[in-house]
Formats: C-alpha cells, structure tokens, sequence
C-alpha cells in the first residue's frame, strides 16, 4: 500500500515485501552485450556497478527465440541462459542489490536475420512496423511483415512467459517486469492500429487487454504477485505505435484490471503523455485509481523526481540513461555531484568500451575538490 509520509528520494522504502535501499529505480536498458543471447561476466560486471539503485530493472530479455528482436538481447528461455543470469543477480545480490528482469517479446519489431533458426516474427496482425532494424550480418534492414498469431500461437506464448518467468526465479531474480510498452508485442496487441483482429484478442478494449492481462495472470500463478511488475507507455510512438482516441479508456481499462490481480508495480513511461492535456488527465486517473506501488520515467532528473515524490504522483522515480554514465548514480545526485553524460555511440555496440567503464565517483578527489 501506498504510504501517505514523505517520500524521500535517498530514503529505504518497501516494495512487495523487499526493502529497497532508496527510490532510484534503474530502468530497463537494451546494451546488446550479450553474443549468442546468453548472459555473460560483462553484464555482470555491468549490473553490479549499478547495485546502489533502489532495483535494477534489466535490459528487455527475450522469453523465447520468437521473442528475439535485436542483435545480441539476452534471452531467459534455457539452462544456459540461466546460468549466466546466476552470475548477474549473485553479483548484484553481493552487493546488496536488487533485480527485477524485463520480459520483453519483441514481435514485429525485429528482423529474421537476428533470429535463431525455426523462430519467426509474429504479431497481433499481419502489420509491418516501417523503420529499419540493425543486424549483425546484414547491416540495416527493413523490418519484415510478421506473421498474425493463431489462439495456438497465444497459448503456446503465454507459456513461454510462464516458463521465462520460472526460470528468472530459477536464475535468483527478485521479479519479473512484463515490458507492455514501446511497441513491443504486448503493446501490439493493446493498440488497435497494429491490432486488427476479429476473435477475442481484437476489437474491444478488453479484447485487446486480453492478451496483456492473461499473461499477467498466468505469470502471478506461476512466480506470485509480489513478483510481477507491469510496463506501459501510453501515448508514446516508439517503433511506429500510433497514437489512437480510445487511449484513455484502454489505459484505464488495463490498468484497473492489474490493479485486481494486485501486482507488485506498475511502471509508467510518462513523458508522450505529459504533453498533452488528455495524456496528464490519464496519468492522474491511473495514480488515482493504481493504489500499488507506481513507477514514473522518462527524463526525470534530480528536481523533478524529488517534486513527483512529494506531490505524491509516484512511489518511485526511474532513471535510463543517466544510469548508463553514472553508475553510483545515487551517490551522485545525493550529493550533487556533476553527472557524466552517456556516450550514445556505445549504447549497442559489443564490448565493454561506454559499458563497464565509465568512472565511479573517486571519494579522494570530492574530498578535494570541496576543500
Ligand atoms: C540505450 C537504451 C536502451 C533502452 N532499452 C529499453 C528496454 O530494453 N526496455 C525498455 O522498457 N525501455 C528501454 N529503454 C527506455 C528506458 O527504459 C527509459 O524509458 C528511457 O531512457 C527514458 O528514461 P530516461 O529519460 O531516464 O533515460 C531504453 C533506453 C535507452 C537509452
């Protein structure tokens, strides 16, 4: 429940029976470090300089090979993956962290050429996203037409969440985040343009939660609430999401739904929103409506977080890429300390260059510099 005291942005807080250190979610973040899709000591080098945040959410990571969308994702849908997420969540446990991964299925948003052999590209409908994808072999393609799931494909994926969702225990994960924003595949099912279907996944509003919804639930039966957290982002147009009228009363609908099925968080990305009068109404209604814990995101810096908490408009503020270039990005902002700004160029790339090496405040030289 929420808790009416202030709310300190440095200060430990209770999220779904964890205490977490402070506020400072670290958002979810696409590196595409791991070759093969498999995990590896890098990213846990990576995630364990991050381990002051409150939690780390994990990059998006795929619950299957069909769920594969960019280069070099990490997946969570066999032992070996397994294994190498053990020496990510060992390493942020050590350090007193805590970790929640991202589930993410790409669905359209992908290309066959960053597919393992016998995955394809699916999708609510047969509806290409247009824009291009990055392959490792092939350079930049277009995306391809996906094909339209069947009831058989939506069963067989709402397992593949399931068992993605026992493995991330399996592999010492405190959670799991449904990633239902972006354009991914659960939000191709939410948003009418790409979602055109005839049967009980199309048409309506809860036609369209369905899938989101159903997966939800199967994924709290198999790991429980107080592990699953939610992922939106209404209003936001990323990988050519079309903004539609009924947003308000899908994003209502949902959200009242999640709300029954008592979720641990819901983590919104709220700056599409934000600006327009519709989108502030809505993301009002939802902090009314959504008694658990809310996540907010997107450009959120020191200031703004701390005013966000104190207006009760959220119980947690994440931060993305300021956590890609400041990883004691905690100790930073509480002590007011410069931030480094991140190298966009290594955001993907392979190796550990604008990854695991970016500088972590040396104690000495503020000592110092503040003398
Ligand atoms: C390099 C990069 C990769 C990202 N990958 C993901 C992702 O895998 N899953 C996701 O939900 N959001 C992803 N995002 C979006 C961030 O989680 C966040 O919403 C966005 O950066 C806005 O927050 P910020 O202004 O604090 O950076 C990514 C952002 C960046 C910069």
């Amino acid at each position: 429940m929420k808790s009416k005291s202030i709310k300190d942005l440095f200060g430990s807080v209770a999220l779904a029976g964890m205490q977490l250190k402070n506020r400072m979610i670290m958002a979810p973040m696409t590196r595409a470090r791991a070759i093969g899709a498999i995990p590896n000591d890098l990213m846990a080098l990576y995630y364990a300089q991050r381990a002051t945040a409150g939690l780390i959410i994990t990059e998006g990571t795929a619950p299957s090979p069909n769920g594969l969308g960019y280069a070099r994702i990490p997946g969570i849908f066999n032992d070996e993956q397994i294994e190498g997420w053990k020496k990510v969540t060992e390493a942020v446990h050590n350090d007193d962290g805590k970790i929640f991964v991202q589930l993410m299925h790409a669905g359209r948003v992908t290309h066959s050429a960053n597919l393992p052999a016998g995955a394809e590209i699916v999708s609510s409908s047969a509806i290409a996203a247009s824009g291009n994808m990055w392959t490792d072999t092939q350079g930049m393609q277009a995306m391809e037409l996906p094909r339209a799931m069947t009831k058989a494909d939506i069963e067989n994926t709402i397992g593949e969440f399931v068992s993605a969702a026992i493995n991330a225990i399996k592999a010492g994960f405190d959670g799991v985040e449904l990633h239902a924003a972006n354009g991914y595949l659960l939000e191709q099912f939410l948003n009418p343009n790409t979602n055109v279907r005839k049967d009980e996944y199309g048409g309506t509003i809860e036609n369209r939660s369905r899938f989101v919804l159903e997966i939800a639930q199967a994924v709290i039966k198999a790991i429980g609430k107080e592990k699953v957290g939610v992922r939106i982002s209404p209003y936001g147009t990323f990988n050519d999401m079309q903004v539609y009228a009924e947003i308000p009363a899908t994003y209502n609908y949902l959200v009242n739904e999640l709300q029954q099925l008592d979720i641990a968080y819901l983590h919104m990305i709220d700056f599409a929103a934000r600006a327009t009068t519709e989108g502030q109404s809505l993301i009002k209604s939802i902090r009314k409506h959504f008694s658990n814990t809310l996540i907010l995101n997107g450009g959120y810096d020191k200031a703004r977080a701390e005013q966000a908490l104190q207006q009760d408009e959220a119980d947690l503020i994440s931060f993305g890429s300021t956590f890609i270039s400041n990883p004691d990005l905690p100790y930073k902002l509480a002590n007011n300390i410069p931030l480094t700004p991140p190298d966009a160029q290594a955001f993907y790339t392979a190796d550990e260059k604008g990854y695991t090496d970016y500088a972590v405040v040396n104690l000495n030289e503020i000592l110092i510099a503040t003398k």
